[in-house]
């Protein structure tokens, strides 16, 4: 057994392969994985079965699934350290997530402000899977036992529902899952659209212009930025209601560089929009460059990722089984002789 590991928390977050990976992902996302990894027990996954829940070509599925882990390793996780996997390369978590379906209430899932929101934007395709993502994501991190995890703030609910559905469980039957917390990225981690900057950055956004993906080139970049709405007046003050286009790349260059908003404003405001958009660009294609070289020297050797993919879910499916075991003997399924 491996007592280091023992001592340390669990925590687990996933991406969803339905889109390349953006400088919001980042923020959001793999800055803060890449803080934590020294202090936990980390498990990064690919989330490609909840990525079905909405239409995907096969083809651009099985490629970019492959393109997140190399992202997530050309952004700094430790791939010694922490586990990288594929969602359904670990059976157990369809397996555990249909067990779960049956301990969801159907109005419990209903209320997912998730749901609503997606199938007004899919109404075309309102599918049971749609409706049960958040059963499937709960399953994802009860199977850890998770102490922690990393999301948005738009994921806050279903960790709640995560949390019910492991109290109820452990009071039905007994202690068998840690009840996670949620951990929030802070201020400034949340990049909005570069057109819109009321909305959230979004990889499926038809505007290319309005989101920096983490492959782009630095001249894709600069004009991204140099094309970016601005607010009206001059100030560069960080204000997300008054100035949301200037806060916006504020926050960008505070990814960047880790100067404060209140510095950057310090160093820009009276001095027009200009000279302030040359330095975001500037920041962010200095922060994104090594990350896209990282991203091209891993993506060309797919041998070494196809290994690295095979540690994982070799580690992870331990920790997996483990847990869906005890599940299945608690609730009387009779153990495979
Ligand atoms: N639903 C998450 C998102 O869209 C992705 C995800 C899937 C996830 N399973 C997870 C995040 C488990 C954290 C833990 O962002």
């Amino acid at each position: 057994m491996n007592t280091e590991n023992q001592s340390k928390k669990i925590i687990l977050s996933g991406i969803q392969a339905s889109g390349d990976l953006t400088i919001g992902h980042y923020a959001g996302a793999m800055k803060n994985w890449v803080q934590l990894q020294d202090d936990y027990e980390c498990f990064f996954m690919v989330a490609d079965m909840h990525a079905i829940t909405t239409k995907q070509i096969p083809a651009d599925l099985r490629r970019r699934s492959i393109d997140v882990v190399a992202m997530y390793a050309a952004c700094g996780i430790n791939t010694e350290q922490s586990t990288l996997f594929i969602q359904s390369h670990v059976q157990e978590h369809a397996q555990l997530a249909w067990v779960l379906n049956c301990f969801t209430g159907f109005g419990e899932a209903q209320r997912m402000t998730q749901f609503k929101d997606k199938s007004q934007q899919h109404s075309e395709n309102v599918n049971v899977g749609l409706f049960s993502y958040p059963v499937l994501m709960a399953a994802d991190i009860l199977l850890y036992q998770a102490d922690l995890v990393p999301v948005g703030d738009d994921q806050k609910q279903h960790i709640e529902l995560t949390r019910n559905l492991a109290e109820r469980f452990n009071h039905l039957y007994s202690p068998t899952f840690i009840i996670p917390e949620p951990f929030i990225a802070k201020e400034g981690a949340r990049i909005m659209s570069l057109q819109e900057p009321k909305k959230k950055m979004s990889k499926s956004d038809p505007n290319q212009n309005s989101c920096i993906f983490l492959h782009d080139s630095d001249a894709v970049i600069r004009n991204k930025i140099k094309r970016a709405v601005t607010d009206s007046g001059t100030d560069i003050i960080y204000d997300i209601e008054t100035r949301p286009g200037i806060s916006n790349l504020m926050s960008l260059h505070h990814i960047a560089t880790g100067k404060s908003m209140q510095a950057i404003s310090d160093e820009f405001n009276g001095r027009g929009y200009a000279p302030f958009k040359e330095a975001v660009a500037e920041s962010v294609a200095e922060l994104i460059s090594p990350i896209r070289s990282r991203f091209e020297e891993l993506r060309s050797h797919p041998d070494e990722l196809s290994a690295l993919l095979k540690t994982g879910a070799d580690k992870a499916k331990r920790q997996a089984f483990k847990t869906l075991r005890k599940v299945y003997k608690k609730i009387g399924f009779v153990e495979p002789s």
